[in-house]
């Protein structure tokens, strides 16, 4: 048994060469900045700020952001210095494949799909709830048992299976015009954004922001599978508020900055790697983080935080301030918004599958790139297939949060990875530095470690019991198939 095998990181490059697995390099620093916008700014922003504010940080929901923020931060410069090495598709697994070896990488791989897969499914679902609000603003209205899962009260969610399956074909088609469409939406988000800040502006009432941070208040209610893991790990009382309320909001509202990292899994179609994967990913999170804190600090002073909204909290603060029309541009900005995050989620899902195909940990023939549109197109159909069951058919509002503890594990697995790389592979040429390692990488799995306790105890059992699954599937599959382990038993034998 060799779980620990590692693939070169030559070979990784080299398997980059093959011209029926080879992707085209097209991508500018400014077109993976805005991919990373694209994908960031979502559901998190949209619906979480009201929800969070209301029920666990109050008008210090800002500060949730910005500690949120400073833990991606701590993880993008991890993953600038192996994006910038390894510029090959697939992200984290590729980085771990090289570093800590098969088996972790395929863990890697295996729970990115919380990420990316479950994601994009859970983004679908939130974009099909404005649109059903915008439908009903123009006196269309979706039946409810079209536009809810079993167990929500519908039968079938028809516009997130509808927008998922669109996306799909957007991605067979190439990068090239999803990144073009991308830019467009890119731009309605952002000034969406923009307009709310400086809109707002006008409507903040300082006695809404105090107090700040409102005083921990006990929430029996919320005990057992339902509390923080942190808090039945000390034995404290469930509370909200307060410094607690203020760490539990950042285990929620990190789903925001989710997809920065999606920039490193499209390394592999960066014309200048080197230099440009850096800028993309620091990038984009810096633009994000100066968005979010500044918006969730104007929503929360426009209203006071217990009546926020929680579907649309951006939104509804220009209804509670008289100003309809602000709010219809608004949910139109949403919906555009959120397509563009499912996009991104899909495409780097699909590349890492395409990754895992090219190395046989999973079905060889997935990797098989369009003879003419030069995309992955087998994964990403496939990948298009399941999160459109998946979105139409599964309650996932509870899900969410197992998307964010499965990012953080990659997360904290790449900065240990950037570590080891640092004492095994010293020579490679790095054309980004993480500086202060280890301090930085340390720091960094700290952070996403602190997070993760603050997540719930049935969110941990949910990540475990997936973590089992795949470990299963690697035994039954990847460790037999494996083009690495292949290899390596031919040269034994000769
Ligand atoms: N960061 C993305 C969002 O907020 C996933 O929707």
């Amino acid at each position: 048994m060799n779980l620990l095998r590692t693939k070169s990181v030559e070979q990784s490059i080299r398997d980059t060469e093959e011209p029926a697995h080879r992707l085209r390099r097209e991508l500018s620093a400014l077109d993976l900045t805005v991919f990373g916008v694209g994908v960031i700014i979502g559901t998190g922003i949209f619906v979480l700020t009201g929800q969070v504010a209301k029920d666990k940080a109050g008008p210090a929901v800002s500060l949730s952001f910005i500690f949120a923020a400073v833990v991606c931060g701590l993880a993008a410069l991890c993953y600038a210095e192996f994006a910038s090495t390894l510029p090959v598709a697939g992200s984290a697994y590729t980085f771990s494949y090289s570093t800590l070896g098969e088996f972790p990488a395929w863990i890697i791989g295996w729970d990115l799909i919380l990420e990316m897969a479950l994601g994009a499914a859970v983004v679908a679902v939130g974009w099909s709830g404005y649109f059903a609000e915008l439908l009903d603003d123009i006196g269309i209205t979706v039946p409810g048992s079209l536009a809810d899962p079993p167990g929500e009260g519908g039968t079938v969610n028809v516009p997130a299976i509808a927008l998922v399956l669109l996306v799909t074909g957007l991605l067979v088609l190439g990068v090239k015009i999803s990144s073009r469409v991308n830019e467009v939406v890119v731009a309605i988000k952002v000034i969406v954004v923009l307009l709310v800040i400086f809109a707002g502006l006008f409507f903040i009432k300082g006695a809404n922001y105090d107090p700040f941070i409102p005083p921990a208040h006990p929430t029996p209610d919320v005990a057992g599978l339902d509390a923080p893991l942190v808090q039945v790990m000390f034995g404290s009382a469930p509370v909200s508020y307060g410094w607690p309320g203020v760490f539990s909001a950042v285990a929620i509202v990190f789903f925001a900055y989710i997809g920065f990292d999606v920039v490193a899994t499209a390394a592999e179609e960066a014309r200048r790697p080197q230099r440009d994967l850096p800028i993309g990913l620091i990038g984009s999170l810096i633009v994000t983080a100066v968005l979010y804190s500044s918006v969730s600090a104007v929503v929360a002073g426009m209203e006071n935080y217990k009546n926020l909204s929680t579907d649309a909290p951006l939104a509804d603060a220009f209804k509670s301030v008289g100003h309809t029309a602000f709010s219809t541009i608004i949910s139109v900005g949403a919906v555009i918004g959120l397509t563009t995050v499912v996009m991104i989620l899909l495409l780097g899902q699909s590349r890492i599958f395409f990754a895992m195909g090219r190395d046989g940990l999973m079905p060889r023939w997935l990797s098989v790139v369009h003879p003419r549109f030069g995309t992955p197109y087998r994964s990403t159909i496939i990948m298009g297939v399941i999160v459109a069951v998946l979105a139409g058919f599964i309650p996932l509002s509870e899900l969410a949060e197992l998307v964010n503890i499965g990012t953080l594990f990659a997360f904290l697995v790449v900065s240990v990875g950037i570590m080891i790389l640092r004492r095994t592979r010293p020579e490679l040429p790095r054309a980004f530095r993480t500086p202060w390692v280890p301090v930085i990488p340390v720091l960094s799995v700290l952070a996403c470690l602190f997070v993760m306790i603050n997540l719930p105890v049935a969110t941990w059992l949910r990540f475990l019991v997936w973590m089992v699954v795949g470990i299963v599937v690697y035994a039954l599959y990847g460790y037999r198939h494996s083009r690495l382990g292949r290899a390596s038993e031919v040269s034994v034998k000769s």
